[in-house]
């Protein structure tokens, strides 16, 4: 009987002895084995199957947006992958609750042993990165080398072909712009409702040109405040503003999924940076960077979706929030509605 016809077991399914033959402690190879190394690599080992599943959910909430039904993705799917991303992100805090059963000392009788390497190195979290939409002119400059100098050139060749696809937030800004609640014409005889005009009677001045003056908002973009496009910000700002209303129930989900996940991520860098400063005070790190000072700053400097969060200082209360035309509201209360999305502009 050949391989293929064989009856699958837990074993040849897994590829257990495979993945069970993937620990290997320099430690013990010197011949000095550290009791620690075996716990630090499974650790790191299991993050990176982490961070395989995570891309795994990152494509297919990224091909809900490139390849859309009948017109319009299917927010519920992107959602659920949001909602597992989520879910893992939690495991991966807690490996470091087990990592940190190691002792410093218990650390240092193998750290020489690591050479160059870092999970600075790590393609996969790269990929995460790019894929989310962080772009490489937003990374930190000084406190650490460029993110892929260590990398093989075949890894960077894959990074830089992910960098030139659409990232999760590129997708989130085309679909936010083609959305059709910011100039709305309803049926005739009912005033044109226009979000700018209805939403500078509720708004104050700075507050509202920083959102819907494109001069403005150009020169906050230039200088990093913004990620997103004015039309995109003030399409998420309606989206949030009329959450209740049953047409916009997935969208408002959608945006609060985004930030969930990106305090995720947040979380993730912070709780690592406590435990590299626990493990390691201010020495620098195995991959060339400042080590804790760059890992704190880049826990807030590398943020994805802070935009979304920012828009938190726009609101208004619900007493000042400006009603709709009634065949807007009315469209936006059947919750069969499906928007039209708007064409955009060439
Ligand atoms: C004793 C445990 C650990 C120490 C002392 C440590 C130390 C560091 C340091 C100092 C850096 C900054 C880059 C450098 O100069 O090396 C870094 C980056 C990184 N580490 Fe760890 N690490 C530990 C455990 C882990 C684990 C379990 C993971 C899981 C995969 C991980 C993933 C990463 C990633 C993805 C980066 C890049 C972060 C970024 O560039 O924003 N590390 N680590």
């Amino acid at each position: 009987m050949s391989d293929s016809e064989r009856p699958l077991t837990y074993n040849s399914y897994l590829l257990v002895d495979q993945l069970l033959g993937c620990q290997r402690p320099q430690s013990q190879l010197a011949g000095q084995p550290a009791h620690d190394e075996m716990l630090f690599i499974v650790v790191h080992q299991i993050c990176e199957l982490w961070f395989k599943q995570i891309l795994c959910e990152l494509d297919r909430v990224r091909r809900v947006f490139l390849q859309p039904k009948d017109g319009w993705p299917d927010l519920a799917i992107a959602i659920d992958g949001l909602d597992r991303i989520q879910k893992i992100q939690r495991v991966l805090q807690q490996q470091f609750e087990v990592l940190e059963t190691m002792t410093p000392l218990g650390f240092l009788a193998f750290r020489d042993r690591l050479g160059s390497s870092s999970g600075f190195q790590s393609l996969q979290f790269r990929l995460i990165e790019i894929r989310l939409g962080l772009r490489r002119d937003q990374r930190l400059g000084p406190a650490a080398c460029p993110f892929d100098q260590d990398l093989s050139e075949a890894d960077k060749a894959l990074l830089a072909r992910a960098e030139r696809e659409p990232a999760l937030i590129d997708l989130l800004e085309a679909w936010l712009e083609s959305s059709p609640y910011l100039d709305y014409v309803g049926p005739p005889g009912e005033a044109a409702f226009t979000f700018k005009q209805s939403y500078r009677l509720a708004s104050t001045g700075d507050a509202f040109d920083s959102l819907f003056d494109e001069n403005r908002h150009g020169e906050l973009q230039a200088k990093g405040a913004w990620k997103l496009s004015a039309p995109a910000l003030q399409t998420a700002l309606f989206i949030m503003l009329y959450q209740q209303e049953p047409a916009l129930r997935l969208s408002y989900q959608l945006l609060d999924r985004l930030m969930e996940m990106d305090i995720g991520w947040t979380a993730w860098r912070q709780r690592h940076a406590l435990m590299v400063q626990r493990m390691i005070g201010r020495k620098i790190g195995t991959g060339g960077t400042t080590g804790d000072d760059y890992l704190k700053r880049a826990s807030e400097h590398h943020r994805v979706f802070a935009d979304l969060f920012t828009l938190a200082t726009y609101l208004v209360p619900p007493s000042r929030v400006p009603p709709l035309p009634p065949s807007l509201q009315a469209a936006l209360r059947s919750p069969q509605m499906t928007p039209v999305p708007r064409q955009r502009q060439a």
